[in-house]
């Protein structure tokens, strides 16, 4: 047990106190950040004069030797230490001696945490946005490629008015576009400095904060100490972006699982996102699409936990707090993992084209354009969805389309139906003829891909 707060205990630290109160099995995951923050915080106490320039470069280069040794694995982060915290600073002092214990000068463990969590969280929001850049750019080829592919489009799950793979789609790009817009908005406010909070109350060193901030790609240091080592917002409001992004990634890994059943067969998954069945050899299981439905209960549960755990937390840090990493650590790696995989089998997925367009034509899709042809023709709404009522009464009694009626039918049950009828109510004229913006004909698709590319050239991934 190496901890670097023994002076006033007379008693060695219980083995079930110490495991209990360790973090080091989880927060060895910001080595690179708890360095990272090092070397600004030694870079500007020489600065200002509380180092000496050669124990601020012994430091520093020390640290990076550190660094790389992790990475080379030659240098095993192991569970002696309380914390990374304690790992880097024994291993400095190790190396060191008296200079190595100049590190912490005008530093708290309180602000040290709480910057490393800022400047991890913070790349893991730019490795979240480019994930889900690359899904917009794969659901924007789809887009462009389905301006004319017809399908039913539902409400209750019940087949409502026909729209295109294309319209279809782009509900999703919009979705997931407002979820990076989310993620920006989180970096803008999230990008300000704990480092030199010390445990709460500032230091009398006459740090310079400016500096560290800068060094370290901050627009400017926190402005109140006790808030810098006690809030979590950001990473609430990340965890909420998380979720937004996983509700909606459940939302298409259903439609997804939908639309590959037996029943619909409007796609299939390629082999490589399929698994099978150990019993049925004739299945072919969407699991990569329920895993993802599956996974998005933990990334809620991540929220909900820290939501939880800081609702009673009196100023300034309490050990609760570190219960902020493990379950946000599994919240992000989970998040970024199902967009890489949703995406994959996105860009690998059959559409049946066909079966969508013959689903279209079968489900009375073209009604609500039927009424509104004898509105065009003089009959009140009204007694126009009347009729059209029996229309589809009649179709569903000889199990036929309202196009396979002769205009004969028709006029039995209303005379007002003439020969164009046909032409009114075609599916390509039922999407065709849906011309405001945001709706599904080619025209107004076509204008809305033309802005959604221009988002895209105009918004590239967040930069780490
Ligand atoms: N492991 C701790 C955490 O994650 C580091 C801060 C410890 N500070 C303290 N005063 N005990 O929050």
């Amino acid at each position: 047990m190496a901890q670097l707060w023994g002076g006033r205990f007379t008693k060695e630290t219980d083995k079930l106190v110490y495991n209990f109160n360790a973090s080091i099995s989880f927060d060895q995951k910001f080595y690179e950040e708890d360095i990272e923050g090092s070397i600004a915080h030694v870079t500007m106490l020489a600065a200002v004069g509380v180092l000496t320039e050669t124990e601020r470069d012994d430091i520093i280069r020390t640290l990076k030797e550190i660094k790389a040794e992790v990475e080379a694995g030659t240098l095993d982060i192991s569970d002696e230490y309380e914390d990374i915290h304690s790992f880097v600073e024994a291993n400095l002092i190790d190396r060191l001696g008296d200079t190595g214990k100049k590190l912490h000068t005008g530093r708290s463990r309180n602000d040290q945490v709480a910057l490393d969590m800022r400047l991890y969280t913070r790349k893991q929001v730019a490795a979240v946005d480019a994930e889900l850049e690359d899904l917009l750019q794969s659901i924007l080829q789809i887009m462009k490629e389905n301006t004319e592919t017809i399908m039913p489009g539902f409400t209750h799950l019940q087949k409502a008015q026909p729209i295109t793979l294309a319209h279809h789609m782009g509900a999703y790009f919009e979705m997931f576009k407002r979820d990076r817009q989310r993620l920006f908005d989180i970096r803008e406010r999230m990008n300000y400095c704990p480092l030199g909070s010390g445990a709460l109350a500032g230091t009398t060193y006459p740090l310079d904060r400016n500096m560290t901030a800068e060094l370290l790609g901050f627009y400017g240091p926190t402005l109140n100490s006790m808030d810098g080592v006690s809030d979590r917002d950001y990473l609430i409001e990340f965890l909420s972006a998380l979720s937004m992004i996983m509700m909606h990634l459940s939302r298409f890994s259903e439609e997804v699982i939908i639309w590959n059943s037996n029943e619909y067969q409007f796609v299939e998954i390629d082999d490589a996102y399929s698994t099978g069945s150990s019993i049925m050899p004739q299945k072919k299981n969407p699991d990569i699409a329920e895993l993802v439905r599956g996974k998005t209960g933990r990334v809620y549960g991540a929220l909900t936990s820290l939501l939880t755990t800081m609702k009673g937390i009196p100023l300034a840090y309490n050990k609760d707090m570190q219960e902020d990493k493990e379950l946000s650590f599994d919240a992000m790696d989970t998040a970024k993992g199902c967009i890489a995989l949703f995406n994959g089998m996105l860009k690998t997925m059959k559409f049946k084209k066909e079966n969508m367009r013959k689903s279209a034509n079968n489900g009375f899709t073209n009604a609500t354009d039927l009424a509104d042809y004898l509105v065009k023709h003089g009959v009140p709404f009204r007694d126009a969805h009347g009729i059209v009522g029996q229309v589809v009464l009649y179709c569903i009694e000889k199990n036929i389309a309202i196009d396979d009626m002769s205009l004969e039918e028709l006029k039995v049950i209303c005379p007002v139906f003439e020969e164009d009828v046909y032409a009114a109510i075609s599916m390509e004229t039922c999407v065709n003829t849906r011309l405001t913006i945001g709706a599904p004909s080619k025209t107004a698709m076509e204008q809305v891909i033309l802005l959604e590319e221009d988002y895209l050239l105009k918004h590239p991934a967040i930069q780490a």
